[in-house]
């Protein structure tokens, strides 16, 4: 199976290529293109990379993810969040190539109580969320073999994310404020890569019908104020805190330039019923990531 990765510099695109690796899969081969390769909002270039390659199937982990910069530059977050993914999705139909495409819980407003089900009605409250919803739109509308995969608060040890954000500033600070009432699931990027390969492998394997929208996402939800306890607490032995209290505040006193949905806990019982997939506790893949070759490269 050959499996073209778009955005292959991102937190989830750099880690498909090493779960491949780790995981001993010597029949797939992945071609692996960052940005530089491959800029997916040039329509000509992916409809060439794409036909050229000729992949089993086309990973999309591309995105603009700078979810408060997306206010200021809506149209850099449309194109490579609404556009893009259309071109992509275009080519994959013209080559009969299927598609996975990856999305976020920012499509939901947050006002449901419980967890957001596939089927749940969409609100974006920001830029980001929008342009990603109309990203999945756009796909909906070009190509009838993908699976659009939403999931949430994504970590890993490649690139920013609010693991990296809360150590550095514990290292800084005696005391940090942080949101107790945004309520969520954060996901390892190892997790989701391994879980658009099993879904890959589903594909390849022949006679899939079971195209669509999925939620996949760690375990168990909790708010950014408890992760990022737990963060400290999994790393304090690796580093020389200054850090003394960690205080809840909420929303309204942490004001961002988009608003953030206070619940987008996904609900992750379709992939388990159809893919047999089960969701990741987030405590593990943060004890990974800290244990990985290459986490003290972002200290250094
Ligand atoms: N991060 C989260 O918390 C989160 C939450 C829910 C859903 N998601 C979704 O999960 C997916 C993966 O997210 P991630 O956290 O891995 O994102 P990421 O670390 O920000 O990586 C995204 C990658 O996309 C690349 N990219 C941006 N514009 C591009 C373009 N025009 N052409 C080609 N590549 C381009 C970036 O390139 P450069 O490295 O050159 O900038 C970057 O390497 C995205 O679809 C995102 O929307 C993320």
């Amino acid at each position: 199976m050959k499996i073209l990765v778009l955005g292959a510099n991102g937190q989830v695109g750099r880690e498909l290529p090493e779960a491949v690796r780790l995981s001993n899969m010597k029949d797939i081969e992945v071609i692996a293109l960052d940005r530089h390769a491959l800029d997916i909002t040039r329509q000509a270039a992916v409809q060439q990379s794409i036909t050229e390659t000729q992949p089993s199937l086309v990973i999309n982990a591309a995105a603009y993810t700078a979810v408060d910069k997306s206010e200021q530059e809506p149209a850099i977050a449309f194109a490579v969040n609404r556009d893009a993914p259309g071109y992509i999705a275009k080519a994959c139909a013209n080559d009969g190539i299927p598609l996975l495409h990856i999305s976020t819980d920012y499509v939901f407003d947050g006002e449901k109580p419980g967890s957001y089900g596939e089927d749940d009605d969409v609100n974006p409250l920001g830029i980001y969320g929008q342009s990603k919803w109309e990203g999945e739109e756009a796909i909906r509308r070009n190509l009838e073999q993908y699976i659009i995969l939403r999931t949430s608060w994504v970590f890993g040890v490649y690139g920013k994310n609010f693991v990296y954000t809360m150590i550095n500033l514990a290292r800084q600070r005696e005391e940090l404020s942080v949101v107790h009432d945004q309520h969520g699931c954060p996901t390892p990027a190892r997790a989701i890569a391994i879980t658009l390969l099993d879904i890959s492998r589903k594909i390849a394997d022949g006679g899939f019908n079971e195209w669509g929208t999925y939620h996949y996402c760690g375990q168990p939800a909790t708010n950014w104020h408890h992760f990022a306890g737990a963060i400290i607490n999994a790393s304090q032995d690796k580093f020389a805190f200054k850090v003394k209290h960690i205080n809840p505040i909420s929303t309204r006193e942490y004001p961002t330039p988009a608003k953030r949905p206070k619940n987008s806990v996904l609900n992750c019982d379709k992939i388990r019923n159809v893919f047999g997939i089960e969701q990741a506790d987030w405590s593990d893949g943060l004890r990974a990531m800290l244990q990985h070759e290459h986490f003290s490269d972002a200290f250094q």
